[in-house]
């Protein structure tokens, strides 16, 4: 932990409680037990525990107590394509919370040309004046050079960063050539950092847009047209091709089709060394947005990769999550509001920033609707949407042991069997496009505990700024 700024007065005056009677799910097993929780750390973990006096207390009976969730790849105050994503630190950190959330990893991402620690440190003013629950973040390397090399050292070195995000996609701006993607995957190795990779290729994409637009296909069902399938699963092999040249873990983020998580099992069959993120969008909804009648629905669905169209995606990413040859849900959190009269100065898809709203959902959503379907059990959820991050972006690279639990005691409270519509009750963010608009999720959680605060009922709406930590991963 490099900052912690809960002010004294505020952690003492809540210095210690104990959640009786729940469930206590952790990724390996499940126990009915009492949790003490003492200056944000968990004291004691059973039953019958001795505590001292004047300690709060919640009742949790019939509920499940588990590790808050961590959303490792968000897009927050983000400047892409002439846009800046609307929900800001506090906003967004604000929504996340509220669903059970309890620690984002952002993006710092350089222009091309730009310094990475310059592009860092941008993105830590950002986040650390307004972010309400504790953070990370991976840096993007959208160029390639010597300086970059040494940069990357640095960050890791002076600054916690191990994980570093390289894109296949978006020609002529963030995309590295082959020969450049084996220079970042070789000094990642050589760092002991993760290799994040968005699996697409940039130039056949480039090549079927411009086909596209020349019959006068433009609007946001050409986005996905210009990028099927195929295109993510030929990058995603290739991407694995590469860092297995030079021994580096590779982790692919947002896979979003059934060819692409195929061809992430075949390299683990192969012995590679490689990891994959769903995002809850895709979990939970499939392409069919494309061709809805309403030009702005179908462009607020505009994500790179695209949702598929194949019916059996969904069920696909999931069994991949349940086989762990996928590994971890997130939001990929990028909210463009996309207004066909506004802003983006022309309404022809390749002028659109990607990126979708949610956030706020994400676990619940995704999360919840698996265990409620006994597709996973809770504590499978854990795996996927905690304790996973932790394995590759901590432990994976040699930086110390498993994370022992009283480092993480960070829980939410689920209630359990209780309907509920995700934007009607809870959204908190500054947008109204949520992905999962309209879809019923199983549960909400009662409260969510972080260090310094507790919140009831699914609510977020007296978090502020100095509850957050940035953590060095
Ligand atoms: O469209 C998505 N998924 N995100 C926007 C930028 C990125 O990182 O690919
Ligand atoms: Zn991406
Ligand atoms: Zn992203």
């Amino acid at each position: 932990v490099v900052g912690s700024r809960c002010p004294t007065e505020q952690i003492s005056a809540q210095n210690r409680l104990l959640i009786k009677n729940g469930k206590i799910v952790n990724e390996d097993g499940m126990v009915d037990g009492d949790v003490y929780v003492e200056d944000g750390i968990i004291k004691q973990l059973g039953r019958n525990l001795i505590i001292p006096g004047g300690t709060r207390i919640i009742d949790a009976r019939g509920k499940y107590v588990i590790p808050g969730g961590i959303d490792p790849h968000t897009h927050l105050q983000f400047e892409f394509m002439g846009a800046v994503s609307q929900d800001d630190f506090y906003q967004g950190t604000k929504a996340a919370l509220a669903g059970g959330t309890t620690m984002i990893i952002d993006f710092a991402i350089p222009k091309k040309g730009e310094s990475l620690i310059e592009a860092y440190e941008n993105w830590r003013q950002k986040a650390d004046e307004k972010v309400c629950c504790d953070y990370g973040l991976h840096v993007a390397v959208t160029w390639w050079s010597d300086k970059v090399k040494e940069e990357m050292e640095l960050l890791c070195k002076d600054h916690g960063v191990n994980s570093f995000k390289v894109f296949m996609a978006y020609k002529d701006s963030m995309m590295l050539r082959d020969n450049e993607l084996y220079g970042v995957f070789d000094k990642c190795r050589q760092l002991g950092a993760i290799a994040q990779v968005h699996a697409e290729n940039g130039d056949i994409i480039d090549e079927n847009t411009k086909k596209l637009l020349a019959n006068g296909v433009t609007g946001p069902e050409g986005h996905a047209l210009s990028r099927p399938e195929d295109v993510e699963a030929e990058a995603t092999n290739r991407a694995c091709v590469i860092a297995n040249q030079v021994s580096c873990p590779l982790y692919v983020v947002h896979v979003m089709s059934k060819s692409a998580g195929s061809a992430i099992e075949s390299a683990q069959s192969r012995g590679y060394q490689v990891f994959g993120e769903v995002i809850a969008a895709a979990v939970g909804t499939d392409g069919s947005h494309y061709k809805h009648s309403s030009w702005r629905h179908a462009a607020n669905y505009i994500m790179s990769p695209p949702l598929r169209d194949d019916p059996s995606t969904q069920e696909a990413l999931v069994d991949f999550l349940v086989n762990k040859k996928l590994n971890i849900i997130q939001s990929d959190e990028t909210a463009f509001y996309k207004k066909k009269e506004q802003k983006f100065g022309s309404s022809i898809m390749t002028r659109l920033p990607p990126g979708q709203h949610n956030m706020n959902d994400c676990k619940t959503h995704s999360e919840e609707n698996l265990c409620s379907a006994t597709l996973i059990n809770p504590c499978e959820a854990c795996t996927i949407s905690f304790e996973n991050f932790w394995t590759f972006f901590h432990d994976l690279p040699g930086r110390g042991g498993p994370v022992p639990i009283q480092c993480h005691p960070d829980r939410v409270i689920w209630r359990t069997l209780l309907q509920r519509s995700t934007f009607a009750k809870t959204q908190l963010t500054t947008q109204n496009n949520d992905v999962s608009q309209q879809q019923n999720v199983p549960s909400q959680q009662s409260y969510w505990i972080i260090p310094s605060l507790i919140c009831p009922d699914g609510t977020s709406h007296h978090v502020h700024n100095s509850q957050s930590r940035e953590l060095s991963l």
